[in-house]
């Protein structure tokens, strides 16, 4: 599966979510939306109203992270909504299998996102129901902090046990991703990347996109998971 760049709109100006999508749009696969609840992460970002709203002014496809207690309850009505992707987290989730079924079958790829500190190889038996595995390359819950380095070798484990499978799950990372740290990841294993504030922190948003793939694209081509793609 080729790189793919989902800029998070955490970093974005929430008063004109529309032209920060648009912003991105030429450059993009994705946008990543934060849903955050205040009680699973100590921030409160937004909800489904405002993500539909978005999703009748975005022309990328939604990408949802959703940091949120019950999202056995919550996580379907985003897929419904219209949302391409919709992840929750493995220390929310209570029906796991019930919840990526329920997000599959209103349309949506089903994401499992797993914090730094979460282990992933008790969900190894769970990849037949995912689509994509996130792990969290940061504490959830703010833009802009620092790329935690401890979680590559859980990515490159998490690389073995998708090629295992197959290796149709798209593995995310999301938190402190950006030209200094987006080689790494790529080489480890990631396919698929979050960035907030490398991308709306820049200039040009788009631009800072493009040039994260190429790194990405040639970081991939060199890597041993890769060899043969
Ligand atoms: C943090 C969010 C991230 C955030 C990443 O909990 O899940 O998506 O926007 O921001 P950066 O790329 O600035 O670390
Ligand atoms: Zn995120």
């Amino acid at each position: 599966m080729a790189v793919q760049i989902s800029p998070s709109i955490l970093s974005a100006d929430f008063a004109r979510l529309a032209e920060e999508a648009a912003a991105v749009e030429s450059a993009a696969d994705w946008l990543h939306v934060d849903v955050m609840d205040n009680h699973f992460v100590p921030n409160l970002t937004l909800g489904l109203p405002v993500v539909e709203s978005l999703l009748r002014h975005a022309k990328l496809p939604v990408d949802c992270h959703l940091m949120i207690e019950d999202p056995d309850r919550h996580a379907p009505p985003f897929a419904e909504a219209g949302a391409g992707s919709v992840t929750v987290h493995a220390e929310a989730v209570k029906a796991p299998v019930r919840t990526l079924r329920a997000i599959r079958a209103a349309g949506a790829r089903s994401g499992l996102a797993v914090n730094p500190g979460t282990a992933i190889e008790s969900y190894d038996d769970l990849l037949p129901e995912i689509d994509m595995l996130l792990l969290m390359t940061v504490e959830p819950g703010f833009g802009g902090q620092k790329f935690l380095d401890l979680v590559m070798p859980k990515l490159r484990r998490a690389r073995s046990m998708v090629a295992k499978r197959g290796g149709s799950v798209w593995l995310q990372v999301d938190g402190g991703v950006s030209a200094e740290t987006i080689e790494r990841c790529a080489e480890a294993g990631a396919d698929v990347f979050v960035a907030g504030s490398a991308v709306y922190g820049a200039d040009d948003p788009a631009k800072a996109v493009r040039a994260l793939r190429e790194q990405a694209e040639t970081a991939t081509a060199h890597a041993a998971w890769a060899a043969g793609r």
